[in-house]
């Protein structure tokens, strides 16, 4: 809970408005807050901050970034430590309550998710109606929101236990949602989950069996799989996040603003990244082209980015991303690709950037995309489901975050306000005298 401080801000006006005091508050790490939600009803003045700069439009406990660092913590929990010590589902479990399970309450956590692994048998006919070229991230907008539809049960968001349902539900079932999109886009049998199997082994089976042939579980990537599940798992207030406790903020069900996250999610600036950093290395093709990719980088007409490069709070290095390096190697030993064409280029461009003044001065680094899409591919994952690896991955962070929103005494509809600049009032002319 955020406590207030001694300290006061104190915002004075060159225009004759009177000045204006406002609390600051102090959170248990991270920079104060300035409280202004008096502001306008003080002073008939807004705040202008587009990106949410330096806005914080919420409290929260469950997951703190400190991009100076490089400090990603769940809980209080680092990251480095999480991704070592515990898998997906314990993660998923103490973001969802605050801690992390003992031995009992993960056992039974564990049960009730993949009790809830299957989707209702008609959601298949949702997917048969998608063209088979239709992209993943478009089908897991349509088929999540879709799950409104089956589950009423569990729709009553001022009930916390519809909403403990619908978390449960929304973690059990993306995976099958996820490895349903891709058998549909091959033309492949839907394979059904499979109790016995762990979160992610259950996931890698439901993607890579057939009718014809069991899929082998192989330890080393199904871990891999789980530490990109766990290092996507949250990430505080970013893009998605905010669009899901935006939706959500007008009371919406927690399966449409999931969907809403979803949709958000698959732009190239946000989950869309891996994909987009995967394509930029298939185009740029071979070692010996990356200094005429760098040189187009640099050209600010070009519109051309080192995608997998920056962050938007990151402003030192990912910790995600030496976590996933580390698993890259990992996997690609594993499998025998250490000479990957698309790896070996990963690895020139990343030392070229890290060394070139453009990107040092500019404090950019690979971020956690640069890598996980190199894994995925190794994992047989088709570049055009990274972006819903990602959303299956970011699903318990949002709902975390959904039900945070929703007990908080302080939540109102999210209603941003604007700086108008268009014309001021004029009458509408007729036909024959408009331009
Ligand atoms: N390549 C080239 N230049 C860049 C890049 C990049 N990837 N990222 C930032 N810059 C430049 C930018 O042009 C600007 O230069 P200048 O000061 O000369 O105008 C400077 O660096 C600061 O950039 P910014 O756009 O103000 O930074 P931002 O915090 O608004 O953007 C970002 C963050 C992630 C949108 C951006 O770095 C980017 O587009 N990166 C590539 C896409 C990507 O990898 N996204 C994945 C993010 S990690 C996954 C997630 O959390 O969703």
């Amino acid at each position: 809970m955020t406590t207030t401080v001694e300290n006061k801000a104190t915002l004075s006006f060159s225009d004759g408005t009177p000045s204006l005091e406002m609390p600051i508050y102090t959170g248990t790490i991270g920079p104060d807050v300035i409280d202004i939600r008096k502001l306008y009803a003080s002073t008939g003045k807004f705040t202008y901050d587009p990106g949410f700069m330096s806005t914080a439009a919420c409290n929260s406990s469950i997951t703190y970034i400190d991009g100076d660092k490089g400090e990603l913590l769940y809980r209080g929990y680092p990251i480095e430590q999480l991704a070592v010590n515990c898998d997906f589902l314990e993660t998923c479990y103490l973001l969802l309550n605050s801690e992390l399970p003992n031995a009992a309450e993960k056992a039974s956590f564990v049960s009730l998710v993949t009790n809830h692994t299957m989707v209702h048998e008609q959601m298949q006919f949702f997917f048969r109606g998608f063209r088979r070229d239709a992209h993943p991230m478009s089908v897991l907008v349509g088929t999540v929101g879709a799950l409104s539809s089956f589950y009423h049960d569990s729709l009553d968001i001022s009930d916390p236990h519809h909403r403990e349902v619908s978390a449960i539900r929304l973690i059990a079932k993306l995976p099958t949602l996820v490895a349903m999109a891709y058998k549909y886009s091959v033309g492949q049998p839907f394979v059904y989950p499979r109790n016995e199997l762990s979160y992610s082994a259950n996931f890698m089976n439901m993607m890579f069996a057939t009718p014809c042939a069991d899929y082998k579980v192989n330890e080393v990537l199904v871990r891999a799989l789980d530490r990109i599940l766990i290092l996507h798992a949250d990430h505080e207030q970013n893009a998605s996040t905010s669009t899901v406790r935006l939706a959500g903020s007008s009371g919406a069900n927690p399966f449409a603003c999931i969907a809403a996250g979803i949709a958000c999610l698959w732009g190239p600036a946000h989950g869309g990244a891996n994909e987009a950093a995967l394509s930029m290395l298939e185009e740029i093709g071979s070692v010996d082209n990356i200094g005429e990719f760098i040189k187009q980088v640099k050209d600010k007409n070009s519109g051309v980015k080192l995608m997998g490069f920056g962050h938007r709070v990151y402003k030192n290095y990912d910790p995600r991303a030496t976590l996933m390096r580390e698993t890259c190697y990992e996997v690609l030993e594993a499998l025998g690709l250490q000479n990957d064409r698309l790896f070996k280029l990963a690895m020139a461009l990343e030392k070229i950037a890290l060394e070139d003044e453009y990107f040092v001065s500019r404090k950019l680094y690979p971020n956690v995309d640069f890598y996980s899409g190199i894994v995925q591919r190794a994992l047989g994952i088709p570049v055009s489901l990274f972006t819903g690896i990602f959303a299956l991955a970011r699903t318990v962070g949002w709902i975390a975050q959904w039900k945070e929103m929703i007990s908080d005494p302080e939540q109102k509809i999210g209603r941003p306000r604007q700086l108008f600049v268009g014309p001021t009032r004029r009458d509408v002319p007729p036909m024959s005298r408009r331009g």
